[in-house]
């Protein structure tokens, strides 16, 4: 399907997503995330994807929700409407892994986006923020939520009270993002982070992505027993036996997600 504010290429397994929306700073606007799922769908539904990237440019990730778009909606209009809800919630149904790959600006539903991602590589150029307070509103997307589960309290208030900005390093410190890169290599790197990802066994990636973000929503207690009983269960696969057969006979593990 032919996009005007993302594109899409995929190689090596890998489906990369690069926002486009220059002129705006990658703001989020209906036709953009209405597009960003479609394209998310179809790496969900395409054999060929075992990984996904998504990215922006250099200067911006997303500098936010597209204001333009947002400034005259009513209250009616926005909840029952229930802006950016269905995206989010559509976001977050694929199953395959989505690394973020984040250079400038990542923005109130900028930086959501990329903490729906499964992790986050940021340039040293990158700057998280949730600035929303400044609008006279506040987080919509996960600001006031994951990124508190993220970062901790103290740092989430700052964040969203202030609506002051973090840069890289401080994010990297504070557990946001898992590597903070060199700009021009920031692509690379999360092609290269993907690629990895995209050699395991399907079965086992897919479980990794359930059982972490079940973590999330659940006690430790459920979450350990949810976590062995997958293990348990990758023993029904073929790729369990490939994977240890392979160890053994020191060799490299070729599996077929089954
Ligand atoms: C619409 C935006 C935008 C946004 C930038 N632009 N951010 N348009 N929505 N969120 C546009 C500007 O209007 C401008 O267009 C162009 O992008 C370049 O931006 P500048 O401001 O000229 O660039 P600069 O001075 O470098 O500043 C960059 C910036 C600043 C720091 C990122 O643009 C900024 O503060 N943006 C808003 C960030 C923000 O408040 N995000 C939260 C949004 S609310 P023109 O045409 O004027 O040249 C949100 C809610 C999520 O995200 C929850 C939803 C449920």
């Amino acid at each position: 399907m032919a996009f005007e504010t993302i594109t899409v290429e995929v190689e090596d397994h890998v489906a990369l997503i690069t926002l486009n929306r220059p002129d705006a700073m990658n703001a989020l606007n209906d036709q953009l995330l209405g597009e960003l799922v479609t394209a998310l769908e179809e790496a969900q539904g395409n054999d060929k994807v075992r990984c996904i990237v998504l990215t922006g440019s250099e200067k911006a990730f997303a500098a936010g929700a597209d204001i333009k778009m947002m400034s005259d909606k009513s209250f009616v209009e926005v909840f029952a409407g229930d802006l950016f809800g269905p995206e989010a919630d559509a976001i977050m149904r694929v199953r395959k892994p989505i690394i973020a790959a984040v250079s400038g600006y990542a923005l109130g539903g900028g930086c959501e986006l990329a903490m729906m991602c499964d992790f986050i590589i940021a340039s040293e150029s990158a700057k998280f923020g949730q600035p929303e307070i400044n609008l006279g509103v506040m987080a919509g997307l996960g600001g006031s939520q994951r990124l508190t589960r993220f970062i901790g309290k103290s740092k989430s208030m700052d964040m969203n009270l202030t609506g002051r900005f973090m840069d890289a390093e401080e994010a990297e410190r504070s557990g946001l993002v898992s590597r903070v890169v060199p700009i021009k290599k920031l692509r690379e790197e999360a092609l290269a982070a993907a690629g990895k990802i995209a050699e395991k066994s399907m079965v086992s990636i897919m479980a990794v992505k359930e059982a972490v973000n079940r973590s999330y929503e659940t006690t430790l207690r459920e979450g350990l027993l949810f976590e062995r009983r997958v293990f348990h269960s990758l023993f029904a696969t073929e790729d369990q036996k490939e994977g240890m057969s392979a160890f053994m006979e020191k060799r490299e593990a070729q599996f077929r997600d089954k």
